[in-house]
C-alpha cells in the first residue's frame, strides 16, 4: 500500500510522513532528499570542475541517513544554498523522469508513506491514499525557521520564492490531486495530524481488504 504526501515547502510533510510511517510500519521515502541530492552533486561538480551523468549518482537511504556515492550527505543536502538549487534542478524534466523511474521502481512492492510534490500527480497516481497537506505561509516561515535559525522574513521570501518555481514549472507542478485528501495544518499539533491520516490510511486499507 501507498500513502502519498503532497504539498508545499514547509507544511509539515516530511515530520508528519515520518511519523505516520512509524506508526502504520510503512516505510518512509523522502523524494525531496533526491533533488537535494541531484543539487548537491552539481554544486560538488561546479566546484570540481567535472560532470556527472544522472545514471552515476547513488542515491540511497540508510535508516534516516541520505548516502550521495558514499558519502554521508544527510546534513549536506538541507543547506539554504542546496534547498534553493533544488528547486531549480526539478524543473529538469531530465532529472524528474529519472527520480520517478526510481521512485517507482522503490514504491512497487511494500507498504510506503511517500512524500513530495508529485507524488500523488505523477508518480504513483495510483496510490490508494493521497494527502495534501498546507499551512499558511506565515506558519510555514515560522516552523522553518525555528528550524533553520534564520528569521521568519527570511524563510517567508525563501519559500514563496521556492513555492513559485515549484507550482509554475513546466515539468510536474506542484498541485493537488484531484483526489487527494486537503490537510491544513495550520494551528494543528502535529500528532493529530499524524493521527488523522493515520486512521484515513487504516480506514483505507480495511475497504481495500473488504473489496
Ligand atoms: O521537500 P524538499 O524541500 O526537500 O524538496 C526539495 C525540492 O525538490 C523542492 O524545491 C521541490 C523539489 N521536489 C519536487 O519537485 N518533487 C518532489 N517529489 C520532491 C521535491
Amino acid at each position: 500500500m501507498l500513502v502519498a504526501i503532497d504539498g508545499p515547502v514547509g507544511a509539515g510533510k516530511s515530520t508528519v510522513a515520518r511519523a505516520v510511517a512509524a506508526r502504520l510500519g510503512f516505510t518512509y521515502l523522502d523524494t525531496g532528499a533526491m533533488y537535494r541530492c541531484v543539487a548537491l552533486a552539481a554544486i560538488q561538480d561546479e566546484a570540481a570542475d567535472r560532470k556527472r551523468t544522472l545514471d552515476e549518482l547513488r542515491i540511497d537511504f540508510e535508516g534516516d541517513r541520505v548516502l550521495l556515492g558514499s558519502s554521508d550527505s544527510t546534513d549536506a543536502i538541507r543547506t539554504p544554498e542546496v534547498s534553493q538549487r533544488a528547486s531549480v534542478v526539478a524543473t529538469d524534466p531530465a532529472v524528474r523522469e529519472h527520480l520517478v523511474e526510481r521512485q517507482r521502481g522503490l514504491t512497487q512492492r511494500g507498504d510506503w508513506v511517500a512524500e513530495g510534490r508529485d507524488i500523488g500527480t505523477v508518480v504513483r497516481p495510483d496510490a490508494e491514499l493521497k494527502i495534501y497537506l498546507t499551512a499558511s505561509d506565515e506558519e510555514r516561515a515560522g516552523r522553518r525557521a525555528a528550524q533553520t535559525g534564520r528569521s521568519v522574513e527570511e524563510e517567508l521570501a525563501d519559500l514563496r520564492e521556492r513555492d513559485e518555481r515549484d507550482r509554475t514549472r513546466e515539468a510536474s507542478p506542484l498541485r493537488r490531486a484531484d483526489d487527494a485528501v486537503e490537510v491544513d495544518t495550520t494551528g494543528v499539533p502535529f500528532a493529530e495530524v499524524v493521527e488523522r491520516i493515520a486512521r484515513l490510511a487504516e480506514e483505507t486499507r480495511a475497504k481495500a481488504v473488504d473489496a
